[in-house]
C-alpha cells in the first residue's frame, strides 16, 4: 500500500515537473490577461467622419503609466518594433520603417488615435501595422491571438492615454 501510494506522489510530482518544464518561455503577464482564457465580447464602437472612433472603448479612463508598459511590451506587438518614440529613450533599437511618433499628442487628438490602432486599415488599406482590436478578416494569425484582439479595450485606452502626453 505504501508503494503504490509513494510512486503515485512521485508520478504526480514528475507530472508537474513535466508540464512546468514544457510552459512556454514568455508565459503572458498580467498585463496579457485578455490573451489567455474566456475570449471576452468585442466591444462594439461607433467610426465618425471615417477617421475618428469618439467614444472610448471602457468607462475606465485611459491610465498613461500603465499605457506606456502597453506599447512597449516587447512581447506583444510593440509599436517600437517599427517606429521611433524619441521620448521612450531607455528602449534602444527601435523602429525606423514607419513613421516617427515624435509629437503625437499635439498632431492627432484621442479620438483619431482610437481610430489608428483599433483598425488602421480603414485609414490605409494595405499598411503593415497590426489592427490592435480587431478580430475579422486577419491572415495568418499566431496561435495565441486566433479570436483575440492584440489589445484589450483598456489596453487600447491605456495606450491612448500613454501618446496623448508625447509631444
Ligand atoms: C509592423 C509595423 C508597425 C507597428 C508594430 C505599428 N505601426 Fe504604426 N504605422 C506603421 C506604418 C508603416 C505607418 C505609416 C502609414 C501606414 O502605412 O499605415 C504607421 C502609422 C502610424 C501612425 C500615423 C503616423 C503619423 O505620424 O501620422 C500612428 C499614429 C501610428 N502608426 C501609431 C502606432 C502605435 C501607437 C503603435 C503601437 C500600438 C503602432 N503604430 C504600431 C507601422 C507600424
Amino acid at each position: 500500500m505504501h508503494a503504490v501510494f509513494f510512486s503515485l506522489v512521485v508520478g504526480l510530482a514528475a507530472g508537474v515537473a513535466a508540464a512546468q518544464a514544457q510552459a512556454p518561455a514568455t508565459a503572458p503577464t498580467p498585463l496579457q490577461a485578455h490573451l489567455t482564457g474566456p475570449i471576452p465580447p468585442l466591444v462594439k464602437y461607433e467610426i465618425v467622419g471615417n477617421t475618428t472612433i469618439p467614444q472610448p472603448l471602457t468607462e475606465r479612463p485611459g491610465d498613461p503609466v500603465r499605457g506606456r508598459r502597453v506599447v512597449t511590451d516587447a512581447s506583444n506587438s510593440t509599436c517600437l518594433i517599427c517606429h521611433e518614440v524619441p521620448t521612450l529613450e531607455e528602449f534602444p533599437n527601435q523602429g525606423k520603417i514607419a513613421p516617427s511618433l515624435e509629437g503625437l499628442g499635439s498632431r492627432y487628438t484621442a479620438a483619431e488615435l482610437r481610430l489608428r490602432l483599433v483598425n488602421p486599415k480603414l485609414l490605409v488599406p494595405d499598411t503593415m501595422m497590426p489592427a490592435y482590436y480587431r478580430t475579422e478578416a486577419l491572415t495568418r494569425v499566431q496561435r495565441q491571438y486566433v479570436g483575440r484582439t492584440i489589445y484589450s479595450a483598456q489596453d487600447i485606452e491605456d495606450a491612448i492615454a500613454f501618446l496623448m502626453t508625447i509631444r
